[in-house]
């Protein structure tokens, strides 16, 4: 299985989704069947690593991450099995690939999984640690979600 977490920059939420992910798979020893990957729809930090803020955050909660930008493409669609946006902006911009119609069962928002949600993964970029911190609880419960409704252990 491949998962696919989308954002705009891909330097904050999704590249922090992917590494509690692949935290989370890791654990369960499943890193031969399930792999993640994060990409922005916006092309501003193609290359970048992860906002030092979402380093900072992933790590003081024992996640390691490591990424480098990319932008979202429309192989995409094919390629991963699930494709999480964080919101609706992401969501809709997901939605404009051509053919993203024939996709659109495997196309989701992050938060349909949330049991605290539904709603936005917020942009923390221009807020403060907190707002990252914010962020990083409202992944972790979701993916502990996602996993244990769509992950047959
Ligand atoms: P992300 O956050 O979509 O969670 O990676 C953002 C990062 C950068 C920008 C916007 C959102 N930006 O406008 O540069």
């Amino acid at each position: 299985m491949k998962v696919l977490f989308v954002c705009l920059g891909n330097i904050c939420r999704s590249p922090m989704a992917e590494a509690i992910f692949n935290h989370k798979i890791q654990k369960l020893n499943l890193q031969h069947l399930i792999s993640a990957d994060s990409c922005g729809t916006g092309n501003y930090h193609i290359g970048s690593q992860p906002d030092p803020r979402t380093i900072k955050t992933a790590e003081k909660n024992g996640v390691e991450i490591w990424h480098q930008a990319r932008q979202l493409t429309t192989a995409d669609l094919e390629k991963f099995d699930y494709l999480f946006a964080m919101d609706q902006q992401n969501l809709k911009n997901i939605l404009r690939l051509p053919d993203a119609d024939k996709y659109a069962q495997k196309i989701k928002l992050m938060r349909e999984y949330d049991p605290q949600g539904p709603g936005d993964v917020p942009d923390p970029y221009y807020g403060t640690l907190h707002d990252f911190q914010y962020v990083f609880e409202m992944l972790d419960r979701s993916l502990d979600e996602f996993i244990s409704t769509e992950i047959k252990l």
